[in-house]
């Protein structure tokens, strides 16, 4: 047993929580539709981040954050925006006067205002309401039998008579806002866990006190205001709802989940497979509890299927910002589509498979040829969104040669030989193991400079000349070897090879140079070039080189100096 503090006598888990907790019933609707549905067109949406989303802030949002957050959900193009509970705050009703006074309202928009079936508040709604151009008025009260016997203490008579009495003020209401386009939205508050019969039977009521038309229809609300059973339940209530009901050719019917079992989305995408038109949820989900359905999710889950969902996303860090700021919560980094490392990968053969993905879809044309994204690990593509290729790969312990070649060539242009790669991954991969955390791609390029380019010990240039003759490259190179001056000459049918010649004569260690690439790093005045040497020693074993210089032929020439100092 709880006691009010909250503790359970035990402090355990149950061994038989059937003791205490029941399964919900499931609908008796075994000839059900919508599990061979396919959703093709987007629903209507209407954001409640301002009223249901707002009311679950320790903090709500002040008329500022309100404005900002109204004008970001206009940005991403919602026709229909809950503003509030006007007759329930002070700060509500003056940010809705604030939206009307000052012409903030698009004239697509329509504003939605939530009330509950008492004639008092019904009448400051409408107060707050004045010279709205359009407004739908949202009444709701609890219908489920918890909420009948515990809360209110009324029969099922009694209940419908709540909502049918609503309805009628309201529309004894209307008068007051002649001239506007005013809808009418009622909500069966806890619909998913009352009987789907009474349900049905309360709207049914409401609809008889409206009069909906098929031009004026009513939005009729089902919400799962607190989610009792699987998604596939919920699809059931919403089809056995919409199958049972009289002239559904007046209604509106709209989905309104919360995440309470963690399944949320998928409880409103069954539900539209179940023929619902309309769906009411929040940014990146924040409501009540583990919140409302997250709408960005849904959005995105369509356009990833194909199917544009009339909202645009395009600027999601820059929405996640204005939310964070407005809300004060925080976008979790694994939220699908908006949180920080949905794109990301730190695991080498995810990295490697996004690279050649990547790659491919550059060669297959990509969007300008109409390619289809089909990339291993990326849903879409997060460009669509406003993110960045650079968020993807990001290096760390986990990561392999592939996601490091990645940060290097993306971010400074180095194309790594593939060979290098294998040498240089577990070089780099240690050392962030070291660090314990992720690394920089100025860290890596770091780690290879280090590595690599600035390797001048024993071996060190200061000057490098050549000549042809007869056919054959002469040098001759000044050299100090652990800061003693060597002069050093030889010949060979290129500078590199007549370096090598000259470096044996010098006494270093024999060794052949068994692959070479170069690339410049970047245009311009000061253009550097890369170059890459593998060397092979006596006994065998190879090393890589690597040089930078605005002149090739050294850039190349200190690369084999690299692969003799690293051997
Ligand atoms: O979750 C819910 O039931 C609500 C209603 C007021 C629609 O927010
Ligand atoms: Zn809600």
């Amino acid at each position: 047993m709880t006691s009010l503090a909250g503790t359970n006598e035990n402090d355990d888990m149950l061994t038989q929580p059937a003791s205490k907790y029941r399964a919900f019933p499931p609908v008796q609707l075994p000839d059900r539709q919508w599990p061979n549905r396919v959703l093709t067109a987007p629903p209507a949406w209407c954001s409640v981040d301002l009223r249901d989303g707002n009311q679950a802030l320790a903090v709500p949002m002040n008329v500022s954050q309100k404005l900002e957050m109204f004008d970001a959900l206009v940005r991403c193009g919602f026709k229909e925006i809950e503003v509030g509970f006007p007759a329930a705050s002070n700060t509500e009703f003056a940010f809705i006067r604030r939206l009307i006074e000052d012409g903030r309202i698009p004239g697509d928009v329509a504003i939605q205002v939530l009330v509950q079936a008492r004639e008092d508040l019904i009448e400051r709604t409408f107060e707050a309401l004045q010279g709205a151009p359009r407004a739908i008025v949202h009444l709701y009260n609890s219908t489920s039998p918890a909420q009948r016997r515990i809360v209110f203490g009324l029969g099922k008579p009694e209940i419908l008579r709540i909502a049918t009495r609503g309805t009628q003020w309201v529309k004894d209401r209307l008068p007051r806002l002649a001239g506007a386009d005013v809808r009418f939205e009622y909500s069966p508050e806890s619909f998913s866990a009352t009987e789907v019969e009474y349900a049905l039977e309360v709207c049914e009521a409401v609809s008889e006190v409206w009069g909906p038309t098929r031009e004026r229809p009513i939005i009729f609300n089902l919400p799962d205001t607190v989610e009792v059973a699987m998604p596939n339940v919920y699809a059931d209530q919403i089809e056995w709802f919409i199958r049972h009901l009289k002239r559904r050719e007046t209604a509106i019917i709209s989905l309104h989940t919360h995440n309470d079992r963690g399944t949320g989305v998928a409880a409103t995408e069954l539900g539209l497979l179940a023929g619902a038109d309309r769906v009411e949820g929040t940014l990146f989900g924040n409501g009540e509890r583990t919140g409302n359905l997250d709408v960005v999710t849904v959005a995105m889950n369509l356009y990833m299927n194909g199917v544009h969902p009339g909202l645009d996303f395009s600027a999601m860090n820059s929405l996640r910002d204005v939310y964070e700021r407005c809300t004060g919560m925080i976008v979790p980094p694994r939220q699908p589509y908006s949180g920080e490392l949905v794109f990301t990968a730190f695991s080498g053969s995810h990295q490697d498979a996004i690279r050649k993905g990547l790659r491919a879809w550059e060669v297959s044309g990509g969007e300008s040829k109409g390619a289809i994204w089909d990339i291993p690990y990326l849903t879409i593509d997060p460009s669509d969104i406003g993110r960045e290729y650079r968020e993807v790969i990001r290096v760390n312990s986990q990561s392999g040669k592939g996601g490091v070649a990645y940060l290097l060539e993306s971010e400074f242009g180095i194309e790594l030989p593939k060979d290098l790669q294998r040498e240089f991954g577990p070089i780099a991969n240690d050392e962030v193991d070291r660090l314990g955390r992720e690394v920089r791609a100025t860290e890596l390029k770091a780690m290879f400079w280090r590595e690599y380019v600035e390797r001048t010990a024993p071996w060190r240039l200061t000057s490098f000349r050549t000549e042809n003759q007869d056919g054959a490259v002469k040098c001759r190179a000044q050299l100090t070897r652990d800061g003693r001056p060597v002069e050093a000459e030889g010949q060979g049918n290129g500078p590199i090879a007549a370096f090598v010649n000259a470096l044996s004569t010098g006494g270093a260690r024999r060794f052949e140079v068994i692959s070479y690439s170069e690339h410049s790093l970047s245009s311009g005045e000061g253009a550097s070039a890369i170059a890459y040497i593998q060397a092979r020693f006596a006994d065998g074993s190879t090393r890589w080189g690597c040089g930078v210089d605005t002149n090739i032929e050294l850039a190349s020439i200190k690369a084999v100096l690299s692969a003799l100092n690293r051997a």
